[in-house]
């Protein structure tokens, strides 16, 4: 009877540091991302426009503001566009503004 107790609370000892650990292992995630979690969809701008991908054109050249009013002006299709009008429309003007705060904010954070 002893030893199931002992048992029952080493399993449960278990479980509650791996519970810690992932704790720990997901904050340490965050920290390594500059402390500011990406807005949906933020991350999938840099797959075109991220360091390395000479193909588009950069965006750690402008400001939150200058990207901000190009994802209006591609939404509302009076700026001129192949890909970008598409990609506009996914998003909201609230959600597109908090996407390009996160992008002006990563400038200089990346190599
Ligand atoms: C599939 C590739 C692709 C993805 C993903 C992408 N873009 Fe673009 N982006 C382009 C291309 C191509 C252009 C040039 C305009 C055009 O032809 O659509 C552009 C232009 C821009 C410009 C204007 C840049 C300048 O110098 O005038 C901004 C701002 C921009 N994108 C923001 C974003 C944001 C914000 C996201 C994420 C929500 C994003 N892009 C995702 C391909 C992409």
């Amino acid at each position: 009877m002893r030893n199931v107790r002992v048992t029952a609370l080493k399993i449960a000892g278990g479980a509650l540091t791996a519970l810690l650990f992932a704790a720990s292992a997901a904050s340490a995630q965050t920290a390594s991302q500059n402390f500011v979690a990406a807005p949906p969809g933020a991350t999938a701008c840099l797959g075109c426009h991220g360091a390395g991908a000479t193909a588009f054109p950069p965006l750690s050249r402008l400001s939150s503001d200058e990207i901000a009013t190009a994802m209006t002006g591609f939404r509302d299709g009076t700026r001129e566009a192949t890909l970008m009008n598409r990609i506009a429309k996914g998003f909201t003007p609230e959600e597109s503004k908090a996407i390009a705060d996160w992008l002006a904010a990563q400038q200089g954070k990346k190599p």
